[in-house]
């Protein structure tokens, strides 16, 4: 792929940008060289109320983990975002918010959104939540969902967001973990149209909720869907907020206090509470944003996620803010009423900058120049993409159509775990190739490794690890520490291991290849197969379940099942209609398998390991590369998980 042409950078970026290609190098190198003292400088971006002296305190050694950023420094995120803008800039719009109906939307001032988060942040208080207390939101994507985080950010309380889309199990699960009492949710959200049952979905998590009691759900009453009420324990939100004061001290926090949970899938196990702290947190995404947005204040800019994931947390929310930026949230879907919505939008509100997922791309691709057709775009400066690997022909599909041929294209890749971009291109900076994420950030040391772990250099593909930590680095699993140690220490000394593999070209860029381990990337939604593959034998009709990706167009990595049945029970079309809401209803509708294949046996090593690789060459249609299968305890279910997959399709 590195043979794909380069595309330098536009000449009206190199005169204008934050940076250039020589100023990259420079600061890249001083930011490696002299680390500390790069963060040290870089950390003076956020307001603090007690200064830091220490800057750095890290060791990614097994027997002594431990990372700490500004680690003897207080300071407030929520006033990070709000309260130091409001002496020159609290008129200028923070939130822009588009509502799933053409025509509705709605701006908020720095000023309103800080008097909307004190009103709400003492609404919490009264209602007992305390620093340190866990707070879940579940929320669609209208204001009070950042409201929500922010007031959280401004008590100490920290916030776990759960996406609107998880099922009530999902949600029953996340609320056990974080041993959280207090829920944020809405009667209903509205998504392409169509109403998004979110207080039903609540009301039966509460009852599910095992290791805690949840005493009270504030409801946002945002349509006019009826729901049940539970009069001791429910609050609504308007009425809450109406009795509140706009004034609300901002709560003294350590750097190091948590700001949130966000839970992710791994590969194995429950989905794990990333652990993120305040000013490392922020110091990083704040960076970030500047940098590889090249953001400048009054530009309007769309990072088209949800806020129930991490590019939502730090690219909708805490970058943007932090940057006085005005940051644009959109209720609905890219294709809703049609495909040119993504173009309306832009043209509407004369946005600057559009960050979306390679998936809603190749979605909008699929339709060939419709997304496009008749729109203006004149606006856009620049485009990013974020979550998956994205292909290069989805890329300069981007890049023809949304950039006119003039927009870079910023493809950052990052995790949950790394809280903000790690590997992307700078507009003014980065001479780009389609489908490859690029340079390290600042003080970003990635490297390629073997799998015993030996660092290999030059042109080479191999496991993608991180030698050394980043102010935004999450740190620690909420509540096991130990499983943070084993899931990304331990595979390497000594190094952070990121779970991907990739490849770097002769210029040093780097092409991020996929997952390495058994989780999958589902339209950029990560999903843990023993998370999937639980669900499904906790079914009374499953024996056994493997799931694994195979390629899919517009969703990057399909769901692939293979599902054996108890004995007695016949296969029928019925039961994987069954199979498939009993995982919607587990996990919700983003976990829905693609393929369902019945599998009389699975392919299992004589110490009974599952052989995942077979099932992954059937499920990609390579059956002709299966590989040894001399090793396997019965080598004939082979055969015939070949014979059924050619009869699905
Ligand atoms: O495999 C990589 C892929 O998404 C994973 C992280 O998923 P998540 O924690 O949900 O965060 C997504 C948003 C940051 C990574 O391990 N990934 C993310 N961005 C890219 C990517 N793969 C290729 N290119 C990217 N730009």
């Amino acid at each position: 792929m590195s043979e794909q042409p380069l595309y330098p950078v536009p000449q009206h970026y190199a005169d204008k940008s934050l940076l250039n290609e020589a100023d990259y190098f420079e600061l890249y190198n001083r930011s490696i060289t002299d680390n500390e003292g790069f963060w040290r400088e870089q950390g003076q971006r956020l307001d603090w109320i007690k200064p830091y002296t220490q800057v750095k305190d890290v060791s990614f050694a097994r027997d002594d983990l431990h990372i700490r950023w500004y680690a003897d420094g207080s300071l407030n995120v929520a006033a990070n975002c709000l309260d130091r803008h409001l002496a020159e800039h609290a008129d200028s719009t923070a939130i822009l918010w588009v509502g799933d109906e053409p025509g509705v939307s709605r701006e908020i001032s720095y000023r309103e959104l800080h008097a909307d988060v004190c009103r709400f942040a003492n609404g919490l208080k009264s209602l007992g939540v305390q620093k340190g207390d866990v707070v879940t939101i579940y929320m669609p994507m209208i204001p009070e969902a950042a409201v929500a985080m922010l007031a959280c950010a401004r008590i100490g309380a920290v916030h776990s967001v759960v996406f609107a889309g998880f099922s009530p199990e999902a949600l029953a699960g996340r609320m056990d973990d974080g041993k959280s009492r207090l829920l944020i949710t809405a009667n209903a959200g509205v998504r392409g149209g169509r109403s998004v049952v979110l207080k039903e979905n609540v009301d039966k998590a509460v009852e599910l909720c095992r290791e805690t009691s949840v005493d009270k759900v504030v409801v946002v009453n945002y349509t006019s869907d009826k729901v049940a009420w539970h009069p001791e324990r429910d609050c609504d939100y308007g009425e809450l907020v109406a009795q509140q004061s706009d004034d609300c001290p901002a709560e003294e926090m350590n750097a190091e206090d948590p700001l949130f949970i966000l839970y992710t899938s791994g590969s194995t196990g429950k989905p794990k509470g990333v652990l993120h702290t305040s000013g490392g947190y922020l110091t990083y995404a704040s960076l970030t944003h500047e940098y590889v947005f090249d953001y400048r204040r009054g530009e309007r800019y769309w990072c088209a996620a949800d806020i129930g994931w991490i590019t939502g947390h730090s690219y909708i929310l805490y970058g943007p803010l932090a940057n006085g930026a005005t940051t644009v949230m959109y209720e609905g879907v890219p294709n809703y009423p049609d495909v040119t919505r993504v173009a309306q939008i832009i043209d509407e509100h004369q946005i600057e900058i559009l960050y979306i997922a390679p998936t809603a791309i190749r979605a909008l691709m699929a339709e060939g120049d419709k997304p496009v057709a008749g729109a203006d775009l004149s606006s856009l400066r620049l485009l990013g993409t974020v979550g998956e690997p994205i292909n290069p022909e989805a890329w300069k599909w981007y890049h023809r159509t949304f950039g006119r041929g003039r927009c870079p294209i910023v493809d950052t890749w990052w995790q949950t775990e790394t809280g903000a971009a790690m590997l992307t291109p700078l507009p003014g900076a980065t001479a780009l190739k389609p489908g490859s994420a690029t340079r390290p950030f600042f003080g970003v040391q990635p490297a390629l490794v073997d799998n015993d772990g030996n660092i290999i250099e030059g042109a080479a593909e191999g496991n993608l690890v991180l030698l050394d930590s980043w102010p935004g680095q999450m740190r620690t699993v909420f509540g096991d520490h130990q499983r943070f140690i084993d899931t990304y220490f331990s595979t390497f000394d000594g190094m952070y291991f990121t779970g991907d593999g990739a490849r770097r070209d002769a210029d040093g860029y780097y092409w991020i290849t996929g997952r390495v381990d058994d989780v999958l990337n589902v339209s950029g939604h990560r999903m843990g197969t023993a998370e999937l593959e639980s669900a499904l034998v906790a079914h009374e009709a499953v024996a056994e379940a493997a799931v694994v990706g195979y390629p899919h167009d517009i969703k990057g990595q399909g769901i692939y099942v293979y599902v054996t049945l108890n004995s007695g029970l016949e296969p029928s079309e019925e039961m994987r209609q069954q199979l498939r809401s009993w995982l919607r209803s587990e996990i919700g509708p983003i976990a829905t398998p693609d393929v369902i294949q019945w599998a009389p046996g699975l392919p299992k090593t004589r110490s009974g390991k599952i052989m995942r690789r077979i099932l992954r060459k059937i499920a990609a249609d390579e059956c002709d590369q299966l590989g040894d299968i001399s090793t396997l305890a019965d080598p004939s279910v082979v055969r015939q998980l070949i014979d059924n997959h050619a009869e699905l399709a």
